[in-house]
């Protein structure tokens, strides 16, 4: 391409078009934006207004460090943000509809364990009272040891031992507000023993198995074939214990969850109808109650197409909070019970936004060269001159014809290089002219008004592999595991058109470490558009909103470990700061969560090279590089390193 028709390219492309092509002020939220240089900004709040923080720039900065790709940044302001907008959002709606109970968080630990987020959202969380949901003993130590305010609830479901029961129970004696959520028949007999056993009343909750389901990708943690909850009869089983007991008195909370990334607002409706219902008949039942928990389910818009799509929602916090209370409200009101106060466990929505993952591209697989010459010997091949004559006769008239043809000639080049009637450098030249064909007839076809069915795909075809400097399966396994859609996009060259159809494979070496399904506001595309990849220029994308349940379900598939994390904030100047850095696994590291002793392998190492010195195959010189190349390769990151 000459520098004239370089530049034209980049003038008839706007960053209008870039910000339409990858959405991002659609599932951005107004945490992201493009900025007018061309590069993507977080919004970050300063000390009077919002900053535009170009990632490009902040990529610049981790690398004048040091410091190598793939990295995980962590936003704490966005994290603030959303905090704050669940709570008042809650807080808001209760004032408007004269609502008289009030509003609890609870963030479900197992959808981020990380040091950093729990002790993110205790702190910031503390002027909201925002408490904990632990699932396991260990989640339970953390929300122990992590939750300030004296207001703040800690919430316990899952399976639970004695030595859970115990912790929760001590959790209560020294003044914080634990509940002991019964999620199947048999743990209500361990709660009593163990609280008569330690003299400490428990508050208990009752988690019930709703009849609402919904759609999405976890509808089976709702229903009555759920694995979690009580019956309708079970729970009246449990209310008799209580009453036989003595300790009726206990039962102040009634929870559901009806699985995360609930996209449609009908089912979160039907869901708190339900619920509200087993609420007051407990109470008229003579449980004191108090506490009525959603669960968590408030979805993420990853495709930011406002539908109730698996990967999207049809409606806002707002909505949301309004219906939640709303219904509540009615309820109660109906059964004239006082207004309980709403727990939410919502986990995915607090944390999505504020993490994004950032890798560099290594290098471009194209099946085709876009600028190939077309021009042949001679003494081309006549087949090559076949194939060189579709492509000269493509018109938007005859695509399909053009189409045949060349699917002709390529089977013809397979069966001659077959039987070595061509050679492999006129079988790649052929393989060459087929698709260039290909991309000629799919450009000339988004003239047409009607595309027939087989050239419809064509694009899908002919798309190049972009080679990202990450592992799937350790930063986003939703992607592989359950086929979850995040938005991907470049860090800059916004304002330049991305002319190149691409999927992104990543460096492990298993078929399934790609990414070939992408966010799109009518659909789900099966490429994304990116820049040329410009040899010895570095090329970084952002896989955006991925916060919530990746950094804890990751696996060390082909042994790459976790990646360097870093927190950013502003500081007083509103001068970005990189506040709290992590380093990644080493392979090392890796190595001993598989068994391994990493000393002992240098030391089998060292023994195999000191032998190749005996057998006179290297110098005792090259000895030294050698070793010294495995030590270092021990200690370096799982990742490509430059
Ligand atoms: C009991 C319970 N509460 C809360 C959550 C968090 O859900 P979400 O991340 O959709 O808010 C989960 C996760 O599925 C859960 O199992």
């Amino acid at each position: 391409m000459n520098a004239l028709s370089k530049s034209r390219e980049i003038k008839s492309w706007t960053l209008q078009d870039s910000k339409d092509l990858y959405g991002v002020d659609n599932w951005g939220r107004g945490y992201f934006k493009v900025k007018k240089n061309g590069e993507l900004a977080a919004l970050l709040q300063g000390k009077e207004e919002e900053v535009e923080v170009s990632l490009f720039e902040i990529v610049q900065g981790i690398r004048d460090r040091g410091i190598g790709m793939p990295v995980l940044l962590r936003f704490e302001d966005i994290l603030h943000k959303r905090i704050s907008y669940i709570n008042t959002n809650f807080m808001k709606k209760m004032r408007e509809y004269n609502y008289k109970g009030s509003f609890r968080g609870v963030y479900p630990i197992k959808v981020n364990q990380q040091e950093q987020v729990i002790e993110d959202i205790s702190s910031f969380g503390e002027r909201y009272s925002h408490g904990f949901e632990a699932g396991s003993k260990a989640e339970l130590m953390v929300a122990l040891a992590y939750v300030r305010s004296k207001d703040a609830l800690i919430v316990c479901n899952g399976y639970k031992d004695e030595e859970f029961i115990d912790l929760a129970l001590y959790g209560k004696k020294i003044g914080l507000n634990v509940f002991i959520v019964i999620e199947r028949p048999g743990e209500l007999k361990t709660i009593i023993a163990r609280s008569k056993k330690l003299g400490i009343q428990p508050n208990i909750g009752l988690r019930v198995k709703l009849s609402s389901t919904v759609g999405g990708k976890w509808a089976e943690s709702a229903g009555d074939l759920s694995v979690f909850g009580l019956t309708a009869s079970q729970i009246l089983e449990a209310i008799e214990v209580l009453k036989k007991d003595g300790m009726i008195d206990c039962l102040k909370l009634l929870h559901y969850h009806l699985g995360s990334q609930i996209p449609d607002i009908k089912s979160i409706r039907s869901a708190v109808t339900e619920a509200c219902r087993y609420y007051t008949s407990i109470a008229a039942e003579g449980a004191p109650m108090g506490y009525l928990d959603i669960g968590g389910g408030l979805a993420v818009d990853y495709d930011g197409s406002k539908t109730n799509f698996a990967h999207s929602k049809n409606y806002s916090l707002s909505e949301y909070c309004s219906d939640v209370v709303d219904v509540v409200m009615g309820a109660m009101d109906e059964a004239n019970i006082a207004h309980p106060v709403i727990v939410s466990e919502s986990g995915r929505s607090l944390v999505a936004y504020s993490s994004v993952l950032i890798f560099n591209i290594l290098d471009v697989n194209n099946f085709y060269s876009p600028d190939l010459d077309i021009s042949l010997p001679e003494d081309a091949h006549e087949l090559l001159v076949n194939l060189r004559e579709v492509h000269k006769s493509i018109m938007v008239k005859n695509l399909q014809e053009m189409y045949h043809d060349a699917l002709y000639y390529r089977d013809d080049a397979r069966d001659m290089f077959l039987t070595g009637e061509i050679d492999l450098k006129t079988r790649g030249l052929a393989d060459q002219l087929f698709w260039q064909i290909l991309l000629r007839i799919s450009q000339c076809a988004k003239e047409l008004r009607f595309v027939p069915e087989e050239l419809q795909d064509l694009e899908k075809k002919m798309v190049s592999i972009y080679y990202g400097n990450f592992s799937v399966f350790q930063s986003i396994p939703d992607s592989w595991a359950i086929d979850q859609l995040f938005p991907i996009m470049p860090l800059h060259r916004l304002k330049e058109k991305p002319s190149v159809s691409a999927i992104i494979a990543d460096t492990t070496c298993d078929c399934d470490g790609k990414i070939d399904k992408f966010v799109d506001l009518y659909d789900v595309k099966s490429f994304l558009p990116l820049h040329p990849f410009i040899e010895d220029e570095e090329y970084y994308l952002g896989v955006f909103l991925i916060g919530a349940y990746q950094e804890t379900l990751g696996d060390l598939h082909n042994l790459f470990g976790d990646t360097h994390v870093i927190s950013i904030r502003l500081d007083e100047d509103d001068e970005v700061i990189y506040s709290k850095e992590i380093d990644g696994d080493s392979v090392s590291d890796v190595l001993s969560y598989v068994e391994y002793a990493p000393k002992e392998l240098v030391e089998d190492f060292k023994g195999m090279v000191e032998k190749a010195v005996r057998r006179k195959l290297i110098s005792p010189n090259e000895r030294r590089d050698i070793i010294k190349a495995y030590e270092e390769g021990m200690n370096g990151y799982t990742y490509f390193e430059m």
